[in-house]
């Protein structure tokens, strides 16, 4: 059987995402659909599912209708999110409701919804239904996890517990779908299929908290959105949450929850300075670490050879370490 590296399958799924036709009228409904997706990003939803395919099976074929469809959904997140959280810049270029404006991004969102959903009918016909439901419930997901989100925004009580339940539904479900239908389509066993979702959740919630990270101590250059902007939208993050646990900054931060009218570079910079003092990015790194090495466990159950694995247990390695 032939294994793939990373890198062949992130040019394998470039060319593939690359040559999705979509209608040519109106192409101001289809215009933005082809920006975003040829922005790039990471590709780290589709590449799980050709990975976890390509444990048992190399004929990746069968699964690309199910990665370009996961992709094109993470993007039609992207275009709602952006909006949602005012964030102007996305992968270092104008968001979509910049370069277009605000119904361009829903209303070319909703379409990419559609065209995720067309690429999945391609799937193989005998594993299309359990497919379909496992997309369709995460999809769902998904939109509870936003909506979590927003309404998080609002509040100060908001738990940690909570906060990793918003995160698993936002993000970590969509990495673990990707994970259990790659190996799924391939005929990997139940128990597989199912430590290798574990796996998918796990680091996706490291990938959330990471994220949360990047977007207050990242570097604009590489991380390709507004760095702060989490901030200036009062998001629960896990940074956010243990800052308002301590006493004193609680005292601090309320005033700047409740103002209008600042400057944003002032809001920033006082409430990383709090994040600073309380050593909120060390204690966001061991936490992450502590949902890699989980994932790892997950990974370890995968009944297949460490050799064939290894590319898995790279690639969320490099997650980890990652400045975008
Ligand atoms: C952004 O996802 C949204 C999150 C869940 C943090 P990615 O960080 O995977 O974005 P791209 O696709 O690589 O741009
Ligand atoms: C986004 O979380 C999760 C989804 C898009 C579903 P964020 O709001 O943190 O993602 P970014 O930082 O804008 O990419
Ligand atoms: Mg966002
Ligand atoms: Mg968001
Ligand atoms: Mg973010």
């Amino acid at each position: 059987m032939r294994q793939y590296n990373f890198n062949e399958i992130l040019e394998i799924l470039n060319k593939q995402i690359e040559n999705i036709e979509f209608n040519e009228k109106p192409q101001s409904l289809f215009e933005p659909i082809s920006y975003i997706l040829a922005l790039g990003g990471k590709r780290v939803r589709p590449a799980l599912a050709l990975m976890a395919y390509n444990l048992y099976k190399d004929n990746l074929a069968e699964v690309q209708p199910i990665a370009a469809a996961i992709e094109i959904f993470h993007n039609f997140t992207l275009l709602h999110d952006d909006l949602m959280d005012r964030a102007d810049m996305r992968r270092g270029k104008d968001a979509v409701h910049i370069k277009w404006n605000d119904n361009a991004a829903i209303l070319s969102g909703d379409e990419m919804l559609i065209e995720a959903y067309k690429e999945l009918a391609k799937t193989r016909k005998d594993v299309l239904s359990p497919v379909l439901d496992l997309f369709s419930k995460t999809a769902t997901e998904v939109c509870c996890g936003q909506q979590y989100d927003m309404e998080f925004e609002k509040r100060m009580d908001v738990t940690v517990d909570e906060y990793l339940e918003m995160i698993r539904l936002k993000t970590a479900v969509l990495l673990g779908c990707a994970l259990k239908e790659g190996a799924m389509i391939a005929g990997a066993s139940d128990q597989d299929a199912d430590a290798l979702y574990d796996f998918g959740i796990n680091i996706g919630l490291a990938f959330q908290l990471k994220d949360d990270l990047l977007d207050v101590y990242g570097d604009p250059a590489t991380f390709g959105k507004k760095i702060g902007g989490d901030i200036l939208c009062n998001k629960k993050t896990y940074l956010f949450i243990n800052a308002l646990q301590d006493e004193e900054s609680y005292k601090k931060l309320t005033p700047w929850l409740e103002k209008t009218d600042f400057a944003e570079a002032e809001k920033i910079k006082a409430v990383t300075e709090i994040y600073n003092q309380l050593n909120l990015k060390e204690k966001s790194e061991k936490l992450i670490q502590e949902y890699y090495k989980k994932g790892v466990s997950s990974l370890n159950k995968v009944s297949v050879g460490e050799e064939q694995k290894a590319e898995l247990y790279k690639f969320a390695e490099n997650l980890m370490f990652r400045n975008s």
